[in-house]
């Protein structure tokens, strides 16, 4: 048995409730066993068969549930700076995409990499991740667009699950783009991910979840209707990128299929936000990528209103969202989405946990949860979402451990 003493701000975040109540409870304790929270309220509450177990002190910090970053593009090879700078001359990204670069000049970087460069570089992403609190984070395929390379994407998942401290739940997305060598028979492609790909990644368990970007120059709603629903037939769980760079009714299809979640949705319609709302479907915001491709950003006061639930995550990834740094999606959630600071924190928690299937076992500190949690130097999420700083995250507890910060030598 462990514990985490002298909390200044405990937020349990419960699964169910308002989009803004996530439970404080000032001057709190933790106790957990093994991976699993015994105990976590008020400190004179503390049950007496506890006490004597080997403690923490929190130091007056405040304590939330691990972050879970919900949605990211984690393994990719090379970078796409002069595309960054192209697009600050007035390129746009979809100009650049037509012209053979974006995510096509990433398809190329990472079918030149091996499975152990990418599994370096991505490794590298979820050490730093873990120092800001990073608990458990989606993982995207998408950067390889044909068998071999899309399911080395999804096999550096699987070893990065075995081989560091971060939980990955990962995501096929072979649907990110029709790759070039298909463009004058896309249909092949469609084919191709719903008749072979997609069974053997459900076959041999490498994702979780099936994405599909529905866009121009991407792919159709026909067409994602198709592959979500070999994917849904298969066992797979169903997300979308929809909606981020014009209106094509990705965020409907959503809530038909069912799916966990739908991303980006910048410009998804009144009738598909009331949809996502009753089906229960998570509305992942991604301002990172608004930030970078001035976007306007998601309106999450109408989703909320129309009661939905609003995620937060990176997007992390080389063309429109560079950064793995969820404090500072967070911290333009709330200044930009115009999202109070308890919605961003039930953005990044348990409503990040339902985006990925997750919302039974881990985003809450309540007892028989997870024992994922991040100690903040600060003494309330207001402070912590105001003052934004390099890393305001003191230490991170995943499974039970330490796994960053200053408590980590005491394990
Ligand atoms: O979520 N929208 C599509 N995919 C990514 C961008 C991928 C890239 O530019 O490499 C996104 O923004
Ligand atoms: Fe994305």
């Amino acid at each position: 048995m462990k514990l985490l003493k002298n909390i200044s701000m405990l937020y349990r975040v419960p699964a169910e409730g308002g989009h803004d109540e996530v439970d404080p409870i000032a001057d709190a304790v933790v106790a957990w066993e093994g991976d699993t929270i015994r105990f976590a309220g008020p400190a004179g509450e503390l049950p007496a068969e506890f006490a004597d177990a080997d403690s923490f002190d929190a130091g007056g910090r405040c304590v939330v549930p691990g972050l879970i970053d919900c949605h990211t593009h984690l393994c990719f090879g090379g970078w796409r700076g002069d595309e960054f700078a192209a697009r600050l001359e007035g390129a746009s990204y979809q100009d650049i995409q037509a012209a053979g670069g974006g995510i096509n000049s990433t398809v190329n970087a990472t079918r030149a990499a091996s499975e152990e460069e990418l599994a370096d570089k991505a490794g590298n992403a979820l050490a730093d991740m873990a120092r800001l609190g990073v608990t458990t984070v989606e993982a995207k395929s998408g950067y390889g667009l044909n068998r071999d390379d899309e399911i080395k994407q999804l096999e550096v998942y699987r070893r990065l699950n075995e081989s560091q401290a971060l939980e990955i739940v990962p995501t096929f997305l072979g649907a990110h783009l029709v790759p070039v060598e298909y463009r004058d028979r896309r249909d092949d492609y469609v084919d191709l991910l719903c008749n072979d790909i997609i069974p053997e990644i459900a076959e041999r368990n490498l994702a979780r979840f099936c994405d599909v970007f529905i866009e121009d120059n991407a792919f159709t709603l026909a067409e994602g209707r198709r592959i979500l629903e070999s994917a849904k037939s298969r066992g797979l769980g169903l997300k979308i990128h929809a909606d981020q760079l014009s209106a094509g009714g990705g965020a409907g299809l959503a809530a038909e299929l069912g799916a966990v979640s739908a991303e980006h949705l910048e410009y998804a319609s009144e009738q598909d936000i009331a949809a996502m709302a009753s089906a229960g479907t998570v509305a992942v915001s991604l301002p990172i990528a608004s930030l970078y491709l001035r976007e306007p950003f998601l309106p999450a006061r109408t989703w909320i209103e129309a009661g939905a639930r609003v995620a937060v995550a990176t997007d992390f990834n080389p063309g429109s969202a560079p950064s793995y740094h969820l404090h500072l999606a967070m911290t333009l959630a709330a200044v930009h989405q115009r999202m109070s600071p308890n919605e961003v924190l039930r953005g990044v928690t348990t409503h990040a946990a339902r985006a990925v299937g997750l919302h039974a076992s881990h985003g809450s500190l309540l007892p028989g949860y997870r024992a994922d949690l991040a100690v903040i130097d600060a003494p309330d999420i207001n402070h912590w979402l105001y003052h934004f700083r390099p890393n305001a995250c003191e230490a991170t507890l995943k499974n039970g451990n330490w796994i960053a910060g200053g408590f980590r030598s005491r394990n």
